[in-house]
């Protein structure tokens, strides 16, 4: 989703933006763009696709000391809302050619605005919701505004989510920033200073970043930065200095990042895990800062594959510690009125810690009395500065946009939260709880083993890559990976697809099955496969392709199948209970690979975002 960066005092301020835009590159975008101050006058190149469309324009124009000679610039890259993908469209979005602003979020009332400012005789080059900010900062810098006064008038006409960086070339040391629930970092600098959606694309000026909170705006200039909070009241924000540098992160060998990631997995995992596990098998995870002083109940609300790995975690609480646990979707708790009757606390649940609605179910939860949890991987990130508790995946920087190793981290801190109420307020007895706290133990390898299983998945995934439409099932702990299945191939490889609960598949979507339309089956023999191998039989009645994910007993029992994938062995009841963690991995590898052989961009596929910010 959109990046914004800025620079200020450094030599070749554009060449720096640059680099931090690349940082960025990863939460997916669709145009990028570039403004610069020099000798008063204002330079803006802008082109549609990727970050090295922006690099080649750039470098033709290397000769041009304009655009380089420069100790101000700021860079945008754009993730399309309001207007196609196009130059025009791209930012940084101008006034006059003398106001540049790039922005992340959306400006709502942005029709009445732009309906006004045409009356009053600006025109609009774009169809973006944007534009209504530099032309907004010209009428008020025409009044005889500064800088400052001309971005709090703006401020108080605009309603919306976001974060943006104005320049203007009357004011040409200083940069005005704001933000509204969408991420914006500041860069402490020796000789200058910096401005960046994230801490990461900034790293590389600075390790000393302040975060932004709600409603503060401010000015930044090379050796002074002011901040205010929404009353305008002045404030110090905090200043944390961000240990390592991200920057240097490689696909250390493997074609994509996705696959680096998802081979990462058995190395991270343990990373994740013996942050709360400790040797003597006890779980760290704080039950009362999670609101189980006494015993109630949850809710988890998540979007895209946390919401999936919300899913698996209902399933888990509910059976180890008799909790009982309501999932919502993140877009939707907070519209919906949700009764909280007999709930303790909310828990979200986000790789990125940026995801708007995940963030905005966070503050409604708030504001209905209850505790607020998360479990994030990026530390610093605004769900992880707002919760009153927050929980580490601990797995690194996740670049590609397809989540692969944040799933297996999320589900893995939420079997340990299962484990700890389990401890806590199930009559189960001890030994049943540390026998299955052994099996976290046991997960690196157990992860690493279904690695092996590639190049049987790499057949598989040979054989279905021209399937137009796809249906993965699965039951109990595995219904949410039939769902995690399709979207991970659909968001990929663009094969429609759809994951059911085996046992729905009679009450309507049977009738999607015709000849050939592959039925991807995940399962593991728990007692209750014949269910579920019946329903696989019968989507194989129907003419379906049917290939099943299994273990031996399963794969002898439903022989039918035109393709069985055999998983190796592990012990019955770490088999059942995680089963969601091993099937990730054929998960994962069946849609990375299909992809691969259709040729997509695997790390970037086509109108996604990694942090998406806009609700
Ligand atoms: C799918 C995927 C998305 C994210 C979703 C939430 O592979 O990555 O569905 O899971 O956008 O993102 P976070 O976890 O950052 O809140």
């Amino acid at each position: 989703m959109c990046g914004v960066v800025a620079v200020l005092g450094r030599e070749n301020a554009s060449k720096l933006v640059i680099e931090g835009l690349k940082k960025l590159e990863y939460r997916g975008y669709d145009s990028a763009g570039i403004a610069s101050i020099f000798q008063g006058s204002l330079q803006t190149i802008k082109s549609e696709g990727k970050l090295i469309k922006l690099i080649d324009k750039l470098e033709n124009l290397s000769s041009d000391k304009s655009y380089f000679d420069t100790s101000i610039a700021l860079g945008h890259t754009r993730w399309a809302t309001h207007g196609n993908i196009s130059v025009e469209n791209a930012h940084p979005l101008i006034s006059e050619n003398k106001v540049a602003v790039v922005h992340n979020g959306i400006i709502e009332n942005y029709l009445a605005l732009k309906e006004q400012l045409i009356a009053e005789g600006y025109s609009f080059q774009s169809k973006t919701d944007t534009e209504v900010l530099p032309h907004l900062f010209s009428k008020y810098l025409k009044l005889g505004n500064n800088l400052l006064e001309a971005g709090r008038l703006v401020l108080n006409e605009i309603k919306g989510a976001f974060a943006f960086v104005a320049v203007s070339t009357d004011f040409p040391d200083q940069l005005f920033i704001s933000r509204n629930s969408s991420p914006l970092a500041i860069g402490l600098g020796e000789d200058g200073n910096f401005v960046g959606s994230d801490a990461h694309s900034i790293d590389h000026l600075t390790k000393r970043i302040i975060y932004l909170e709600d409603g503060d705006h401010g000015l930044v200039e090379t050796k002074n930065i002011q901040i205010f909070d929404k009353n305008t009241n002045k404030v110090d924000r905090k200043i944390i200095n961000i240990q390592a540098e991200f920057g240097l992160i490689t696909k250390a060998g493997y074609s994509h990042f996705m696959e680096k990631e998802i081979f990462e997995q058995p190395s991270v995992i343990p990373q994740t895990i013996s942050n709360y596990l400790k040797e003597d098998s006890k779980i760290i995870i704080d039950i009362d800062k999670l609101g189980f002083e006494k015993k109630g109940s949850l809710v988890i609300c998540a979007a895209g594959t946390s919401y999936y790995a919300a899913m698996v975690g209902k399933y888990w609480i509910e059976q180890i510690a008799n909790i009982p646990v309501i999932i919502d979707l993140a877009s939707e708790f907070r519209y919906r009125n949700p009764s909280i009757y007999g709930q303790n606390s909310i828990l979200v649940i986000s790789q990125s810690g940026e995801s708007l609605d995940t963030l905005m179910a966070l503050r409604h939860g708030k504001t209905l009395g209850l505790k607020t949890n998360a479990i994030v991987n990026v530390e610093g990130s605004t769900i992880d500065r707002e919760a009153d508790y927050s929980l580490y995946t601990k797995v690194g920087p996740e670049v590609g946009v397809a989540s692969t190793k944040s799933f297996t981290s999320q589900l893995s801190v939420l079997f340990m939260i299962a484990l700890a109420l389990g401890k806590k307020f199930n009559e189960m007895n001890l030994q049943e709880i540390n026998e299955k706290t052994q099996y976290l133990n046991m997960l690196p390898t157990a992860i690493a083993r279904m690695l092996e299983i590639e190049e049987e998945i790499k057949l598989i995934a040979n054989k279905i890559k021209n399937a137009k439409n796809m249906i993965f099932l699965g039951r109990g702990l595995l219904y949410p990976l039939a769902l995690e299945g399709a979207l991970k191939l659909k968001e990929i490889s663009y094969i429609h697809a759809e994951g059911f609960a085996a046992g729905e598949m009679k009450h309507g979507p049977i009738a999607l099955i015709e000849d050939d339309v592959p039925v991807i089956m995940f399962l593991v023999s728990d007692g209750n496969e014949d269910k579920s191998i019946s329903n696989l039989q019968e989507a194989h009645s129907r003419g379906a392709n049917t290939i099943l994910i299994s273990d031996k007993k399963c794969i002898e029992k439903a022989d039918f199948a035109h393709l069985k994938l055999e998983i190796p062995e592990f012990e019955s009841g770490f088999k059942s209970l995680l089963s969601p963690l091993l099937m990730s991995i054929p998960a994962q590898l069946l849609a990375y690979h299909v992809a691969k052989e259709r040729g997509t961009d695997v790390d970037q596929p086509r109108n996604l975002a990694k942090s998406v910010t806009v609700e």
